[in-house]
């Protein structure tokens, strides 16, 4: 698998002319767990905004990848199921950018503070899947900088329930990434008594006028919080 991430970053980088932020890909064994080792080195580089959308699409290219892969070290190896994946990877950089400019024309995004969201309350999804869905909109998920910005939900979001914002430990548990900025996470909120390591995987919930987080699994299905801007 780790060919094919290769394979698909590296066109990228070398399309954007940053071939030499790039090198050495092959040699991160680790391909820090697949998605920001790879590229922030890439994404340090980018003058531009194209530039940063084109690494937050392969970002979510990579972190599909990685959780197709978590899949299959699940389930057993399968080389059609592979081929099926890094196939749906490929598109999704293909037409994902296109399809997302489309939806993003009709406002879905909302003003909260100074960037634009998502709050999806119907429709409840995995984690990958959320953000396989943010990027299909024109955006990412939720990518939370300050408490101010977790703030703004605090009458936002129906108590009861769980939203997914774009933070995980499933590529080095140890470790909480944003996989938009591709690389750590800035801001960490916890509830009392979180993470408990119950998942992989960290949505918001508002609990007494409070917005906090909570590590949950990737698995389960919640609402979700997708983000326009891309401000990394
Ligand atoms: C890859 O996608 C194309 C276009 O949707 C499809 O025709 C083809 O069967 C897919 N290949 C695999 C291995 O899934
Ligand atoms: C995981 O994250 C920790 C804490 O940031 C770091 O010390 C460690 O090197 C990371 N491991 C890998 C394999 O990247």
């Amino acid at each position: 698998m780790q060919k094919s991430i290769i394979f698909l970053v590296l066109p990228l980088c070398l399309s954007s002319s940053y071939s030499a932020a790039c090198e050495g890909v092959e040699s991160d064994s680790q391909c820090a767990a697949y998605c920001y080792g790879v590229l922030n080195p890439c994404i340090a580089s980018m003058g531009n905004l194209q530039r940063r959308v084109e690494a937050c699409e392969a970002a979510v290219a990579i972190a599909r990848i990685a959780l197709n892969d978590r899949r299959l070290d699940n389930f057993g190896t399968s080389t059609n199921l592979q081929l099926e994946n890094q196939n749906t990877s490929q598109q999704l950089l293909t037409h994902g950018t296109a399809m997302g400019r489309k939806l993003e024309e009709n406002e879905i995004f909302q003003q909260l503070g100074s960037k634009y969201y998502y709050i999806e309350k119907e429709e409840k999804l995995n984690w990958h899947d959320a953000l396989d869905k943010c990027h299909k909109m024109g955006g990412h998920l939720a990518s939370l900088q300050s408490q101010e910005e977790l703030d703004r939900f605090n009458n936002q979001l129906n108590g009861l329930n769980r939203y997914w914002i774009d933070v995980t430990n499933q590529f080095n548990e140890s470790e909480f990434v944003s996989v938009t900025k591709g690389s750590k996470a800035n801001f960490l909120s916890w509830a009392d008594g979180e993470p408990t390591k119950d998942g992989e995987c960290v949505d918001i919930r508002t609990f007494n006028g409070k917005t906090t987080m909570n590590d949950n699994s990737c698995f389960a299905n919640l609402y979700f919080i997708c983000e326009k801007s891309i401000e990394i």
